[in-house]
């Protein structure tokens, strides 16, 4: 176990990524975009967050070589989808929350619709940078796969679903009609976990890992790992509204329990959620050792779920 050396390695995949998103990506989309929209759209894309998604992806293609750019296409693609469900999510429609990665919420410091027409030009965008990932050796299905990857994270067999059924959840909560009964919950939260957050992230781990020659073999352990760390990730998320302060989150914390959503914590008490999150963490160390070959990527995905699973935001 050694912190420090994944710190350094997550830190290095991180401001490599912020590098190519503050010359490439965002040039790239003042290009196209209205001056308000590109405001809007740059204001939550350069708030910080830790950038996981980019992160897993550089990571799980095999790390910073040189003509990586390929992989920071593609976590630019990610940042952009989820950066326009954050700005969604706290829609007053959705979440209706005030902060976000230390600033105002984007419909706080412009207007809802303006939130609203930001998520939808990200979410595009995303799906246009796809299309400049260049393919060698005449790989004719690299884009069908990309397409195809990033559409089950992000869209109606991933992220937008797992929101919806989260708001559903919401919504039965505040009816107390026909409520369900606590195993039909529990069932209904780890769907709902495993989509609106596991997707995503699943997906951050087979973008990256399609642009290897030995994809194949190694996507059948990253899907059941990036399963494990959405959890494990929302679990944390989970305990964080009920733990964490305003500071280090740069969310509103406790908003969960008023609200009267459903989460882990709701369902299993915070002691039983942190030994879900060991358990998960010991699996997740276990899975890792079917696809990781170098030194930098088993000390990667052994010391990640410690770093998800400790973290403060
Ligand atoms: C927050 O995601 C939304 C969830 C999926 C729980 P992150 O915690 O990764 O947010 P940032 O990108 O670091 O701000
Ligand atoms: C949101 O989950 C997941 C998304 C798809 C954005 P939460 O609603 O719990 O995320 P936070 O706590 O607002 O970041
Ligand atoms: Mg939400
Ligand atoms: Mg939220
Ligand atoms: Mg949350």
């Amino acid at each position: 176990m050694n912190q420090s050396a994944f710190s350094s390695i997550f830190h290095s995949y991180r401001t490599t990524f912020e590098s190519f998103l503050d010359s490439q990506t965002l040039s790239l989309l003042s290009k196209y975009s209205a001056p308000e929209l590109f405001e809007a759209m740059k204001y939550s894309l350069v708030a910080g967050g830790k950038r996981l998604r980019p992160v897993l992806a550089l990571a799980s293609s095999g790390g910073i070589q040189k003509g990586s750019q390929n992989v920071l296409i593609l976590g630019s693609s990610l940042e952009c989808i989820h950066t326009y469900s954050l700005i969604h999510d706290d829609l007053p429609s959705m979440d209706n929350d005030d902060f976000r990665r230390g600033l105002p919420t984007l419909h706080k410091k412009f207007s809802e619709s303006t939130a609203i027409l930001a998520g939808d030009a990200l979410n595009s965008f995303a799906f246009y940078l796809l299309s400049l990932v260049e393919s060698e050796n005449g790989d004719f299905l690299l884009h069908r796969n990309l397409l195809e990857i990033l559409h089950i994270g992000s869209g109606a067999p991933g992220m937008v679903s797992g929101q919806i059924y989260d708001l559903q959840m919401e919504r039965a909560n505040s009816e107390d009609q026909n409520s369900p009964t606590t195993e039909e919950k529990i069932e209904l939260l780890r769907l709902t976990h495993s989509l609106k957050t596991g997707a995503l992230i699943k997906a951050s781990l087979l973008l990256g890992n399609r642009l290897r020659q030995d994809w194949k073999e190694r996507q059948d352990s990253l899907s059941k790992y990036g399963e494990d760390l959405g959890l494990l990730f929302q679990i944390t998320d989970d305990i964080l509204d009920v733990e964490g302060t305003q500071e280090s989150l740069g969310k509103t914390p406790g908003k969960d329990q008023k609200s009267g959503k459903t989460t882990y914590p709701a369902l299993f008490g915070l002691d039983r959620c942190k030994s879900m999150v060991k358990d998960l963490q010991k699996n997740l160390i276990s899975i890792s050792s079917d696809f990781v070959s170098t030194s930098e990527e088993k000390e990667f995905f052994e010391e990640l779920p410690v770093y998800i699973g400790q973290r403060k935001n």
